[in-house]
């Protein structure tokens, strides 16, 4: 969604601003903005349509001194994208400058009221409701911002981060939250910094201290960190110590985040499997498995939670848990399980999966879980977001920050825990036979190895892509546990690329997709060497019968598929259930290749968001 970044301090606030809302434009970039308190002690908003880079030109001739701001980038669910709807907002008398993340649910009443009290509006958002209710409470009342922050957010109704600038307070920004992250980065000479996540802050300062719901903080240059809530009563901010590194944030080379992530996904698995698997490679240990095992073993069925790529890494989970463990396991997308009043028992295990930790439709699920009882488990990326604090426990992918909007070892990640889960959980239930389960275990440790051989068929996907620039449809099928893996690089593709494309059971095909099948409509066949081998063939030869163009993924040592197939890109073998890990990887560099092709942005696709923090 959108991305929030503040200074306040000894330093120019301008370029750390800057720097910092093009570190969260990954959240979201329709428009962006900034407000400044000048050395002259003007509050001076300036905002563009478009990137932050849009912004830097918009601001090239305009007073951007001052050592205290407050700069948001934009993703627009209240009035089209353009500069009088970017943030901050402007209060009626030009006093204070607001920014926010999240949704006003009742601004439409709040508006009413302010503008039969003679307010009126410029832009056509929630957001310039909460700046004027604000001002109008504390200039009717005659009390300080942090007040009328609490009477104001005892009125509103939904889901914010929002940090505000008063031009009389010029050493001081107040920022709440609600639903909607937000970050303080402690600086070393009592200077602060602000941000949606950790990242525009680690360059600066390792102290942060995450806000909880409901939080409201005072950041006074030079004073101590002050956090209330809403009713005034003092909370007691828990310092952590953050190591995000700046090389983990930058390109390194690459001309995008999403080619960077995609080749780092074998360290990164690596790193996710790090100190849970012992050097013997024959047991996996998870410490939340240990703490909470009779829970976890003893559950009736397990539901699992999740959007986009976090619900394909989630099939995948089930067939690892249905057939490893033998329990029943559902996966829901959690925007539909939310409002579905689904059945939950007490005795339910409800995993939630989700790289950016703060999906809302995901967080609304785990609280439905939890109120019926059930024991919530987060599988996250980012450390200390709001999944990770509103589960009993989890287990973090641990694959670094991901920058790309399209998810790649993110995803990978995901199935590398659930995988290691599943494992662990099967060996405390003894479903699986020990051998076996320290074959896979063993196995599972190949997997970045393997990984590395298929990132080499990154040439051979870049001279096949441009072929398929010229598709306005494309069809991905596989089965099993490839059939979670087709869906993925379905979405890959129509993500970055825009190209329409469907993944699908291979043998569902012939139960309407095949109506389309013509040479026009590339087909992607995901057909490694396992159980449903032979069937996949029979599949390929469906299409091929029918004009269709097929390009199928195979295992090495493969010599019957390349009679049927156009094209044929090889892959190293493994176990059945760890295919997707190696399989999604040509999927993602296809993705990826013909994108770049049709010269889209890859790391900024279209209308999309990093982090959905609004359903
Ligand atoms: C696709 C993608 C999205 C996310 C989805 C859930 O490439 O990134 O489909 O997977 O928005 O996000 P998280 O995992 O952060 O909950």
């Amino acid at each position: 969604m959108c991305g929030i970044v503040g200074y306040i301090g000894e330093k120019k606030a301008y370029p750390i601003l800057i720097k910092g809302l093009q570190c969260l434009e990954y959240r979201g970039y329709d428009s962006a903005g900034i407000a400044l308190i000048s050395e002259s002690g003007s509050l001076n908003v300036y905002k563009a349509k478009g990137k932050v880079a849009d912004l830097k030109v918009f601001c090239e001739d305009k007073d951007v001194t001052g050592t205290a701001g407050i700069a948001h980038t934009r993703w627009a669910t209240h009035g089209e994208p353009n500069s009088t709807n970017a943030h901050p907002h402007y209060s009626a008398s030009g006093r204070l400058a607001l920014i926010h993340n999240g949704i006003i649910e009742n601004y439409l009443t709040l508006k009413e009221k302010l503008i039969a009290r003679g307010i009126s509006f410029k832009s056509v958002t929630d957001t310039e409701v909460l700046v004027q209710l604000i001002e109008h409470i504390m200039i009717s009342n005659d009390i300080t911002l942090l007040e009328a922050v609490q009477v104001a957010l005892h009125q509103v109704i939904g889901a914010y981060a929002i940090a505000i600038l008063d031009r009389r307070h010029p050493d001081t920004i107040v920022c709440a939250r609600q639903s909607s992250p937000l970050v303080v980065g402690l600086g070393a000479e009592g200077d602060y910094y602000l941000a949606s996540d950790a990242s525009p802050i680690a360059e600066y300062t390792d102290r942060v201290v995450y806000l909880n719901d409901g939080d409201i903080a005072v950041l006074q240059l030079g004073k101590a960190l002050k956090v209330v809530n809403i009713d005034n009563e003092t909370q007691h901010p828990n310092v952590k110590q953050i190591d995000v590194t700046l090389g983990q944030l930058e390109k390194g080379g690459y001309p995008f985040f999403m080619l960077k992530e995609i080749f780092e996904q074998p360290a990164c698995l690596r790193d996710c499997m790090r100190g849970r698997i012992n050097v013997d490679a024959d047991r996996i240990t998870l410490s939340a498995v240990i703490d909470y095992c009779e829970k976890l073993v003893s559950a009736r069925r397990i539901v699992i939670v999740a959007c986009g790529t976090s619900w394909h890494a989630g099939l995948i989970g089930k067939q690892l848990i249905e057939s490893l463990c033998r329990i029943p396991v559902e996966v829901e997308y959690a925007s539909e399980f939310r409002y579905r009043d689904p059945v939950i028992y007490p005795d339910d295990v409800v995993i939630a999966i989700s790289q950016s930790g703060e999906t809302a439709d995901t967080l609304a699920a785990i609280e439905l879980a939890r109120q019926a009882g059930a024991f919530v488990f987060g599988v996250c990326n980012a450390i200390g977001a709001s999944i990770p604090r509103q589960t009993q426990t989890g287990v973090y992918i641990h694959v670094g920050p991901e920058i790309g909007v399209a998810s790649t070892k993110a995803f990978t990640g995901q199935v590398t825990v659930l995988s290691m889960l599943a494992l662990c959980m099967a060996n405390e239930r003894h479903t699986i036979p020990v051998e076996l389960y320290k074959e896979m275990v063993r196995e599972l440790t190949l997997i970045p190895a393997k990984m590395e051989k298929a990132l080499k068929t990154n040439e051979q996907i870049e001279r096949l892509a441009p072929i398929f620039t010229y598709a306005r449809n494309c069809l991905y099928l596989g089965r099993g546990y490839n059939y979670p893996v087709a869906l993925e690089g379905a979405l890959k593709l129509k993500e970055i690329s825009y190209i329409h494309a469907e993944g699908y059971p291979a043998a569902e095909m012939k139960h309407g997709p095949i109506a389309l099948i013509d040479s026009e409509m590339p087909v992607f066949v995901i057909a490694t060497r396992d159980r449903l081998y032979e069937k996949v063939i029979s599949n390929i030869q469906e299409v091929r019968a029918r004009g269709g163009r097929v390009t199928a993924i195979v295992t090495e040592g493969d010599t019957q598929i390349q009679k049927f197939a156009d094209h044929i890109i090889t892959l190293p073998d493994t176990l059945e259930c760890f295919q997707p890990l190696i399989a999604s990887i040509p999927l993602q560099l296809l993705a990826y290749h013909i994108a770049v092709c049709k010269g889209k942005d890859v790391d900024r696709p279209r209308n999309l968001a990093k982090s959905v923090t609004v359903e």
